[in-house]
C-alpha cells in the first residue's frame, strides 16, 4: 500500500486459497526494539515489523541515542546502551498512531535522569493515560498526563521503589510499563490483572536475563535488573494472520494456510471463538522462536454460527474484536459479545465505528457499553469510515469480499501502522482489492 492510499474499493467474488507469510509481530517488535536499547551489547532482530508503528518506536530510541541499523528489510540491529544510557531528547518525542510506544516508554522514561514529553497523533491524543501514569506515581515517578491523556510529562531523576499493583482491566500496555519501570525501581514490582493480558515482555524479559517472579497470580521482577542484548527472532502477527483466515473460512475455496504465525496463547482466543462458531481451523505447531510459540495456521471453508462469546475468551482475543463482528454478520443467528467495553478506547472507538459501517451495509447491530448483539445477514455494497483505524479497515476489507456489490473503506491510511503491504498481501491471497488517493 503506498502510503497516499485512503481508500480500499473490495468488489465481491474474491477467493481465497493457497498459503501466505505475514509480517512481524507489532507487539514483539516494539518490546525487542525497546528493550534492546537499554539492554548492555547488541540485539539483532529478525523479522522486525517494519510499520509505521515500530518506526514511531525507533525514532523515539533514536532520539535518544540509540543507535538502530536497519541491514535490510525486518533485519535489525539495536546497540543497546544500558539500564542508564539513554540520553535526552532535544525535543517532544511524536508516537503518531502507536499507543504501544507512548505505554510502555513511558514505563522506561519513568527510571531516566532526563525529562521527556510524549505526544502523539489525533487519536492517540484522545487515549486514556492516566492508567500508566498513576502506578508510575505510586513508584514514586513524577509522570503527569493532560486531564488523563497525552500529552505525557516526565521529570527525570527520580528515585522509585517497587509496588504491588492491581490493575482494575487486563492490559499488557499499563503491566509492561510498569514492569519495565520496575526494572529501575528499588525492590520487588509486581502486576495483579483480573485477566492475563498478552505476555510478551514477561518472556522476552527473561530471555534477556532478568528473573521473572510469577506468583499468586500476579508476575513481578526486582529491581534494579540489567539487561544483556540477545538475538531476537520475530514470528508472524496472528492479529495480522487473523484477517487471512477469516477470509479464507467465509470466502475459501479451499484450505488456506498461513506459516509461521506467533500462537502465544494470550494472543489465539479468536481461534477457539471461531471453532465455537463451527470453524476449521488446524494448528501445525512447529516449536517456540526465542521464548514465543510458533505455528503454522490452516484454516477451511464452511458455515459459521453465530454464538454468546464465552468473556472470559474476550480478553486473548482483544484486538481481533473487529474482525469477530464482521465475521458475525456472516454467520447464521445470532452473536453476542460482552466484557469488551476496552474497545472503546483503542484507535477508535472499534464498537461504535464497527456498529457504524455495518449498518452501512445492512446489518443492524444492537450496541451495548461492554460489546454488540447482531445477527447475521446480507452484506449490501456501499461505503464505510474506517476512522482511521487499521483494524476497522482491515476487517472491512474480509466482509467486503462477501457483499452483494462492491463495498468502500474510507480512512484507511493507517493500515500500515500494522501491517504494511497489506492491499497486496489481501490481492495475492484472492481478495478483490483496489486502492484509491
Ligand atoms: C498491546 C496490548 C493491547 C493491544 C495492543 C497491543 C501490546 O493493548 O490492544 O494492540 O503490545 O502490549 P492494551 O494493553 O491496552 O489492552
Amino acid at each position: 500500500m503506498s502510503p497516499a492510499t485512503r481508500r480500499f474499493v473490495v468488489s465481491p467474488g474474491g477467493r481465497v486459497a493457497g498459503e501466505m507469510r505475514v509480517p512481524g509481530d507489532k507487539s514483539i517488535s516494539h518490546r525487542a526494539a525497546m528493550l534492546g536499547a537499554i539492554a548492555d551489547g547488541t540485539t539483532e532482530i529478525h523479522g522486525f515489523l517494519d510499520s509505521a508503528d515500530c518506526d514511531a518506536t525507533v525514532f523515539a530510541l533514536s532520539a535518544m541515542g540509540v543507535q538502530v541499523e536497519r541491514l535490510a528489510p525486518g533485519h535489525v540491529l539495536v546497540h543497546g546502551r544500558g539500564l542508564r544510557g539513554l540520553r535526552a531528547p532535544a525535543g517532544p518525542l511524536d508516537l503518531a498512531n502507536s499507543g504501544t510506544s507512548m505505554r510502555l516508554l513511558t514505563g522506561i522514561l519513568a527510571g531516566q535522569a532526563f525529562d521527556t514529553t510524549l505526544v502523539g497523533d489525533g487519536s492517540l491524543m484522545q487515549r486514556p493515560m492516566e492508567r500508566i501514569a498513576a502506578p508510575l506515581r505510586r513508584m514514586g515517578a513524577d509522570v503527569r498526563t493532560s486531564d488523563g491523556r497525552a500529552p505525557i510529562s516526565i521529570r527525570g531523576g527520580r528515585l522509585m521503589t517497587g509496588c504491588d499493583h492491581v490493575l482494575d482491566v487486563p492490559s499488557a500496555q499499563v503491566k509492561s510499563a510498569l514492569l519495565f519501570a520496575g526494572l529501575y525501581a528499588r525492590g520487588r514490582t509486581r502486576v495483579r490483572e483480573p485477566a492475563v493480558s498478552r505476555d510478551h515482555s514477561e518472556r522476552m524479559l527473561e530471555s534477556f536475563g532478568v528473573s521473572v517472579i510469577r506468583e499468586d497470580g500476579a508476575v513481578g521482577l526486582a529491581g534494579p535488573a540489567g539487561l544483556r542484548a540477545r538475538r531476537v527472532s520475530v514470528p508472524g502477527d496472528f492479529s495480522s494472520a487473523a484477517y487471512f483466515l477469516a477470509a479464507a473460512l467465509v470466502a475459501g475455496s479451499g484450505p488456506f494456510t498461513v506459516r509461521g504465525v506467533g500462537v502465544n496463547p494470550t494472543r489465539t482466543a479468536l481461534l477457539d471463538i471461531l471453532r465455537l462458531m463451527g470453524a476449521d481451523i488446524r494448528v501445525h505447531a512447529m516449536g517456540t522462536a526465542d521464548a514465543e510459540p510458533v505455528a503454522d495456521i490452516e484454516a477451511r471453508p464452511g458455515v459459521l454460527r453465530g454464538i454468546v462469546v464465552p468473556p472470559s475468551m474476550v480478553p486473548a482475543a482483544i484486538d481481533e474484536l473487529p474482525l469477530l463482528f464482521a465475521i458475525a454478520a456472516l454467520a447464521r443467528g445470532e452473536t453476542v459479545v460482552t466484557n469488551a467495553a476496552e474497545l472503546r478506547v483503542k484507535e477508535s472507538d472499534r464498537i461504535d465505528a464497527m456498529a457504524a459501517g455495518l449498518a452501512a451495509l445492512g446489518i443492524s447491530v444492537e450496541v451495548q457499553p461492554d460489546g454488540m448483539r447482531l445477527r447475521g445477514g446480507a452484506i449490501r455494497g456501499g461505503t464505510v469510515d474506517s476512522r482511521g483505524d487499521h483494524r476497522v479497515a482491515m476487517a472491512f476489507a474480509v466482509l467486503a469480499a462477501k457483499a452483494e456489490s462492491p463495498v468502500k473503506i474510507d480512512d484507511v491510511q493507517n493500515v500500515g501502522t500494522s501491517f504494511p503491504g497489506f492491499a497486496q498481501a489481501a490481492r495475492a491471497a484472492g481478495l478483490r482489492l483496489a486502492e484509491e488517493a
